[in-house]
């Protein structure tokens, strides 16, 4: 199966309307992506997605489309969001929580979903957990990728990102064709400013101190299905998806 799914309902909220077609899907995946902040997660997303027929829904990815809108069109609660994401904190957890459930719809489709960078704390797991069963679904697994702390350094200097499809390059490991240009829609890339270093350093601390915990409440759930994150993107989907086949065949 080889599908792109639209992710507009996602990143732009209900209002907007989705193309997607599920009915292709025979088999939808309801997964969650774990793992520290450039571990390769929306990279892994992407490979998944296309091999899944899933969307890839990233919360990230919300609030960076927000940015594309005209301050006062954003909600207070949006524009206060990408302050924190900037300094590299955690958005609090009912202003993300909000942006979910106002996409219900998404976790509903019967192509399946990829969540990545949601849940990210204790109690947004709880939440989903809450707002899957009242919708009668439940996950099917939780992939937590792991690699030492260096290598997703370099990984995260190295990201080049693009603003209007949100296609992920790095600038050794995964360069585009052309330096600095998107190969998928010719759009300039640039730099995600939590990348700065600075940022980066707040990122790993929430990371550790709030998202770390979700690999004992997945676990403690039978649902975590732990991963290296070692070598190149497509071994790890390969390794990803013989992972999900052995425990869902
Ligand atoms: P988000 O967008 O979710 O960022 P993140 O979790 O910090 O993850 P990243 O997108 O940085 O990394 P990734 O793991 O996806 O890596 P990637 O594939 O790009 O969140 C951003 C912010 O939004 C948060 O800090 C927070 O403020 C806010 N936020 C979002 N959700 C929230 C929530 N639920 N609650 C509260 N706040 C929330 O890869 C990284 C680089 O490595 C790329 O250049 C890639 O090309 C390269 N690469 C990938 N795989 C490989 C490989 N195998 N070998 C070599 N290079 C590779």
């Amino acid at each position: 199966m080889q599908l792109t799914r639209d992710r507009k309902a996602w990143l732009e909220g209900p209002g907007a309307a989705c193309n997607s077609r599920p009915e292709h899907n025979p088999r939808p995946r309801r997964l969650v992506l774990l793992g520290a902040p450039g571990v390769g997660k929306g990279t892994q997303a992407e490979m998944l997605c296309a091999k899944l027929g899933a969307c890839h829904l990233s919360t990230g990815d919300i609030f960076r489309a927000a940015k594309a809108i005209g301050a006062c069109e954003r909600s207070p609660a949006l524009a206060a969001a990408l302050q924190y994401m900037r300094r590299g904190e955690l958005v609090p957890d009912e202003t993300v929580l909000a942006l979910v459930s106002e996409r219900v719809n998404c976790l509903k489709c019967e192509g399946g979903f990829l969540l990545d960078g949601f849940p990210r704390t204790v109690a947004q797991a709880e939440a989903l957990e809450q707002l899957l069963k009242k919708n009668k679904l439940s996950l099917d697994a939780v992939v937590s990728y792991e690699l030492p702390i260096e290598q997703i350094v370099a990984r995260l200097s190295g990201r080049r990102t693009c603003p209007q499809c949100k296609a992920v390059f790095h600038i050794d490991a995964l360069p585009p064709k052309l330096p600095g240009i998107c190969d998928h829609c010719g759009a300039t890339l640039y730099q995600r400013e939590d990348d700065r270093p600075e940022s980066v350093r707040v990122r790993m601390e929430a990371y550790e101190t709030s998202t770390a915990p979700l690999t004992a409440f997945y676990s403690s759930r039978g649902l975590l299905c732990p991963v290296s994150a070692e070598g190149a993107p497509k071994e790890i989907c390969a390794r990803t998806l013989e992972e999900l086949r052995n425990r869902n065949p």
